[in-house]
């Protein structure tokens, strides 16, 4: 009696089911076209040729069916128009990636009907307005890329408990603000990358990011995060790049650590205090790291020496910064990797001289490339050839700084190129 009452329910919940989810793929057909309808500028003609009557969806350009259409992919095509809200209809979604094209307008909310999606793409757009708070509905969603946008306001707290999320990135939205949840790394537990760079994230860092066990990147630079550095930032098996320079944060770098894997890690422009630990020449794996910019004073540890790895060191613009003692660290690094390039960036002239790379030109009327051969030949010498990396890097490095306008009394920007993909600026 009671199997049969329950299949009875069962039978009638099926029915219910399938006259409210009565799509097929002709209702995914409309869902294309209202889609295509507001795009008002596609200068290859992609759609206005490939999305025709005549054919069947499942061979439009970009479009992926299983039945159903379940993965519409169309970036780089140069569209300009806002997005249709009907594409929320496309229930079988899993994937949608309409990145690196013009898109205005707000990010539907109907995006969080499609329950099924995995994988949304949508930066480098001119999309704006608040995330969407429907977004956390989205309960399979393993990426989430918002980045380049003109997106603001807070950000909803629902995503940062969409528990699949491996991969986010609101970086480069400039407003975007909100601060990071206590439970982010119970809430996230596949995190691998999250960067909220540029933006103006507030408060201060959550404890417990020893928990986010499968953190590799961490990225929050030029935000305006304030606090201590909690002591579990230090302690992260799988991160390799910690990015948390231009905020406010204060406290020290402290001697225990326990980052296995770190490979560039950039405090610049903090107001963090103490002394470098000597564990630091302990993080074998380290590329890179930066802690200009800062109040840290005392000498540099000799056990920077070990670092064999290291390219690129920045220490500019402490307490530290006297002569003696950067002649010193000159004849600690000469241990360094061999064939390594490390860029010394400092905006005092005597430490410019001391490193030997550095002499204060003033050539602002020097033509980009002539600046460009100039700054080779100090920064790298003769192993221009050995890292193509540093050189892509040092060209940009002048590039947008404006050639030699800035002299070397500047501090460079530079590891802003490293995180930033190259977005570098300069600062006078
Ligand atoms: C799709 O569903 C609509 C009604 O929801 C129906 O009119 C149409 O015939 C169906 N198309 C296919 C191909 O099953
Ligand atoms: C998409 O779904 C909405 C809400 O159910 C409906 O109003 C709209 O007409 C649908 N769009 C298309 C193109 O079928
Ligand atoms: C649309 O593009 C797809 C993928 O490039 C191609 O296979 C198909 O033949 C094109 N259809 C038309 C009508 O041009
Ligand atoms: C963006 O799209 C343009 C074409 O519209 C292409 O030239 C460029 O390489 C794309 N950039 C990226 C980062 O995909
Ligand atoms: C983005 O929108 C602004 C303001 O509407 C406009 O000036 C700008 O050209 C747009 N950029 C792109 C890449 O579409
Ligand atoms: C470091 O983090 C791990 C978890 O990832 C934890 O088990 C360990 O106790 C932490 N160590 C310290 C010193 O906090
Ligand atoms: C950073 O902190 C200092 C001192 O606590 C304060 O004076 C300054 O205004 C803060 N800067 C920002 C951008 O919040
Ligand atoms: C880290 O470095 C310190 C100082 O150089 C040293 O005393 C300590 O044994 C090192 N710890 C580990 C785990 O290697």
């Amino acid at each position: 009696m009671v199997a049969r009452t329950m299949l009875i329910a069962f039978l009638v919940l099926l029915t219910y089911l399938s006259v409210t989810n009565a799509s097929n793929i002709t209702t995914d057909e409309a869902s294309l076209l209202a889609f295509k309808a507001q795009i008002t500028s596609d200068p290859n003609e992609m759609l206005s040729k490939n999305w025709t009557k005549g054919t069947h969806i499942c061979n439009w350009i970009g479009i992926s069916c299983s039945k159903k259409v379940t993965s519409l992919v169309l970036k780089s095509f140069g569209f300009r128009g806002s997005i249709a809200t009907d594409i929320g209809n496309l229930s079988f979604l899993n994937s949608l990636d309409i990145g690196n094209n013009s898109f205005h307008g707000q990010i539907p909310d109907e995006i969080g009907r499609l329950r099924r999606l995995k994988y949304l793409y949508l930066q480098m757009n001119n999309l704006t307005g608040q995330i969407p708070q429907s977004l956390g509905f989205l309960t399979r969603l393993q990426v989430l890329h918002l980045s380049e946008n003109r997106l603001f306001g807070n950000v909803p707290l629902s995503i940062f408990s969409v528990s699949s999320l491996k991969d986010i990135d609101l970086s480069q939205n400039y407003e975007l603000t909100g601060s990071l949840p206590n439970e982010i790394c119970s809430n996230l537990p596949v995190l691998e990358y999250i960067s909220l760079q540029d933006n103006q994230f507030v408060g201060e860092l959550p404890k417990g990011l020893n928990k986010c066990t499968k953190l590799e990147v961490l990225s929050l630079s030029y935000n305006k995060f304030t606090g201590n550095l909690p002591r579990d930032m230090w302690n992260m098996s799988k991160v390799q790049e910690l990015f948390i320079g231009w905020n406010n944060f204060t406290g020290d770098i402290p001697n225990e650590m326990n980052l296995p894997s770190i490979r560039k890690l950039s405090l610049r422009r903090n107001e963090l205090v103490g002394t470098l630990p000597p564990s630091l020449g302990n993080l074998s794996t380290l590329v890179m790291i930066d802690i200009g910019e800062n109040k840290i004073h005392g000498n540099i540890p000799p056990q920077l020496g070990h670092l064999s790895s290291l390219e690129g060191l920045y220490l500019g613009s402490n307490a530290l910064s006297d002569q003696e003692k950067w002649a010193k660290i000159k004849a600690v690094l000469k241990v360094g990797a061999q064939g390594s390039s490390i860029l010394a960036t400092t905006r005092l002239e005597t430490v410019g001289s001391i490193m030997g790379t550095w002499q204060p030109y003033q050539l602002s009327i020097l033509s980009l490339e002539d600046c460009w051969l100039l700054f080779k030949q100090r920064a790298f010498g003769h192993q221009t050839e050995t890292n193509p990396d540093l050189v892509g890097i040092g060209k940009e490095i002048v590039k947008k700084c404006g050639g030699c306008a800035s002299s070397s009394q500047d501090s460079w920007r530079s590891f802003k190129l490293q995180e930033g993909r190259n977005m570098g600026t300069c600062e006078r």
